[in-house]
Formats: structure tokens, C-alpha cells, sequence
């Protein structure tokens, strides 16, 4: 059974208990609404510690769209139901008022990574992300916690974050799982239509191309996509699109 922790006092309580003495603790943040992605960073994150923990709160400060914070899915009912299948032994799942009780008065603000790519096309997201991250942190204490490459922009700069706060965990990136067609897995994938769904597909194909950023880009908009950015950075491209109202990021080794 997975036990559902609503509260930051409970964990706490939990955690001086004799059951965690000298045991690992691996943790896998999420929005819930989980997919194969998120089971193949939980999975890992089992395999390599005692205590296995995964919160689900969807954090209103990372979205810089209000209309993005209402459409985001919640599938409540299906995550547990996976997180139970997969002996995932915590699930941390607390409200907006737990977590912030300051008011997102205090924040963590990065001055680089945060303000390219992503950054540049989502004012504050990344402020949100890095705030929420170090509070899910210093609540669960973890030895290890666990993140997508598919967000590596976000993987790099929660890395730095810990290494500039001098937070003792080990953060681990896990290698992007994709669906048969290529798409990287999103909890955002349900939104699309089934046109949409299948169109998203030529992203990934053209991202991973011999082609030029321009090329990409061009190609994309001719099919119908809005392009943020298609742009290179230390050994990686880096894209994100919108179909419809989805918008889309993935990123790949060049
Ligand atoms: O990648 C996500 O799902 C979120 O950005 C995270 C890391 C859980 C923070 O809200």
C-alpha cells in the first residue's frame, strides 16, 4: 500500500520513526497525471533506495499561463492506482496553502540557464520550478532525487541549485522515454487531438534531423506548428512547439 502523506508535519513525525534509521531515500517529484516517463523514473528511483517517496502537486507558480494551469490533467484516481501497482511506499500530496505559506513571497531566481530557451517564452516559470523543488527538498530530505531528460533545462538548473545551496542529494537525470511514433511522453500528450497527435509526431523526427535549426523551424511552421525555439546548446538541440493550445518540448543528443 502506499501511504498518502498529506501534510509537512506527518512526513516529519514519519521520518524520526525507526523504520527510516539508515535507509535510502529516493524521490520522484511530479504533476501528476502520470505516464510511462514518470514509472521509468520511479521504477529507478525504487531500484536504487530503501524508501521510495513521489509527490503529485500541481505548483501553480511554475505556470505562466493561467488557461496552461486549468487545462493541466488530473488524474488523481489512475496515479494512485499506479503508484500502488509499482510499491511506490510514500505519496507526498499536499495543498497550495502547505506549501506556500509565505505566499511565493520568497523565491529562488537563477540569472543565466533560466532566462534562455524555455526561459525566454515562460516569464517566471522557472522561478516557480526551482522555488517549489527546494521546498519539495528540504520537506522530504531525500538521499537521491530523481528527473526527466525530456525537461533537461529544468534537470540542469535544479542540478546547479542544489550544488549553489550546497543541498546534500544526488540529483539524477533518467534518459526521456518516447512513444512508438517518436513523441517524447507528456502528461500534456492527452490534450491533444487525435490530428494533433498524430502531427506531433513529425517534431521528434525533424528535432533528431541532420537538418539545420532554420530548417527545422521552417519545416515545422509549414506543417502547422508554432515554434518557440529550435536552438543548440552544448551538444544538445533543444525545441519547443505549439499544436493547438499544446505546447511541446523535447531535446536531443546531437
Ligand atoms: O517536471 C515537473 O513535473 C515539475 O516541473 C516539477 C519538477 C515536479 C516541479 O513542479
Amino acid at each position: 500500500m502506499t501511504k498518502i502523506i498529506k501534510t509537512i508535519s506527518e512526513w516529519k513525525q514519519l521520518k524520526k520513526s525507526n523504520a527510516f534509521k539508515e535507509k535510502k531515500i529516493g524521490f520522484v517529484p511530479t504533476m501528476g497525471a502520470l505516464h510511462s516517463g514518470h514509472i521509468s523514473l520511479i521504477e529507478t528511483c525504487i531500484n536504487e533506495n530503501d524508501i521510495s517517496v513521489v509527490s503529485i502537486f500541481v505548483n501553480p507558480t511554475q505556470f505562466n499561463d493561467l488557461k496552461d494551469l486549468e487545462r493541466y490533467p488530473r488524474t488523481f484516481e489512475n496515479d494512485l492506482h499506479l503508484l500502488e501497482k509499482f510499491k511506490v511506499d510514500f505519496l507526498f500530496y499536499p495543498g497550495a496553502k502547505e506549501i506556500y505559506p509565505d505566499n511565493f513571497k520568497y523565491r529562488v531566481v537563477e540569472d543565466e540557464l533560466s532566462k534562455i530557451l524555455c526561459g525566454a517564452f515562460r516569464p517566471g516559470h522557472f522561478e516557480g520550478v526551482l522555488t517549489v523543488v527546494l521546498k519539495l527538498l528540504n520537506i522530504i530530505q531525500p538521499d537521491r532525487a530523481y528527473f526527466g531528460e525530456k525537461d533537461y533545462q529544468q534537470y540542469k538548473l535544479i542540478d546547479g541549485m542544489c550544488k549553489a545551496f550546497f543541498l546534500d542529494i544526488e540529483i539524477i537525470p533518467c534518459p526521456t522515454i518516447h512513444e512508438e511514433d517518436g513523441l517524447a511522453m507528456s502528461s500534456r500528450n492527452v490534450l491533444l487531438t487525435k490530428e494533433e497527435r498524430k502531427l506531433a509526431a513529425n517534431f521528434p523526427r525533424l528535432l533528431a534531423s541532420e537538418k539545420s535549426a532554420e530548417e527545422i523551424k521552417s519545416e515545422l511552421e509549414k506543417l502547422g506548428f508554432k515554434v518557440d525555439y529550435i536552438a543548440g546548446l552544448e551538444g544538445r538541440r533543444f525545441g519547443a512547439v505549439h499544436i493547438g493550445k499544446v505546447r511541446l518540448i523535447d531535446n536531443v543528443e546531437l
